[in-house]
């Protein structure tokens, strides 16, 4: 019987930004879980968290000759190594977060790093569960060129009992983390697609 040659898949590699720099943060426990989903039942995809804090206010007066402050440097980095993106994002004023959009706007000055990429949004917190700033977020990605997943959608509401994360900010909701891992697989599958359409 002749061997059938089975393609390997390319290792989906995922850069994990969370919008809020509070300790104890539901979001940044969204991507945690998200992490440990991965590690434990998903082939093939490898999520690095991103850490946003070390980032300066956008300033266009730190550009100095087409270089950026190291902080910048080392995080448009991480961006262009990556495949695709997950965004934990907190909803603030019905819009993403300061820090997240500063780290957003940075990687986008010359040249744009997050261009024809994938992404996916998550997020947990009030009424909607800050869905309102996923809306913001897909406006932001249309000049960036970020192709966005458009189902499923996770917006977690914390704000009730029982609670689906303990006072850490570590999930504990197992519906929340089956959710999660449906969004991480069609994350992969559409960054699957954009990136064996390009090799
Ligand atoms: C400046 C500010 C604005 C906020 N605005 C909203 C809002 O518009 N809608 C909402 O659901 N929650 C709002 N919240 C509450 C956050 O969703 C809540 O604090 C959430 O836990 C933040 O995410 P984190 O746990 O990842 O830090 C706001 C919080 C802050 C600090």
């Amino acid at each position: 019987m002749q061997a059938v040659a089975m393609a390997t898949q390319p290792v989906i590699k995922v850069a994990a930004l969370c919008g809020s720099l509070r300790e104890g943060s539901y979001n940044r426990g969204l991507l945690h879980a998200a992490m440990e989903i991965c590690k434990d039942s998903i082939k093939g995809m490898e999520i690095e968290y991103v850490d946003i804090s070390p980032l300066p206010f956008m300033n266009e007066d730190l550009e100095v000759n087409g270089t950026y402050p190291p902080a910048v440097e080392a995080f448009r980095k991480k961006i262009e190594e990556a495949d695709c993106f997950l965004f934990a994002s907190p909803e603030y004023n019905y819009s993403v977060t300061g820090p997240l959009k500063n780290a957003i706007d940075w990687a986008s000055r010359p040249p744009n790093v997050w261009g024809d990429k994938a992404a996916a949004i998550v997020s947990a917190g009030g009424n909607f569960g800050g869905g309102r700033s996923h809306y913001h977020l897909r406006q932001i990605g249309i000049y960036l060129d970020i192709h966005f997943i458009n189902k499923p959608e996770l917006f977690v509401y914390v704000f009730e009992s029982p609670p689906k994360f303990d006072s850490d900010g570590v999930l504990t909701d197992e519906e929340t983390k089956q959710r999660l891992r449906s969004v991480l697989l069609a994350l992969q599958a559409f960054a699957l697609r954009l990136k064996v359409k390009y090799e």
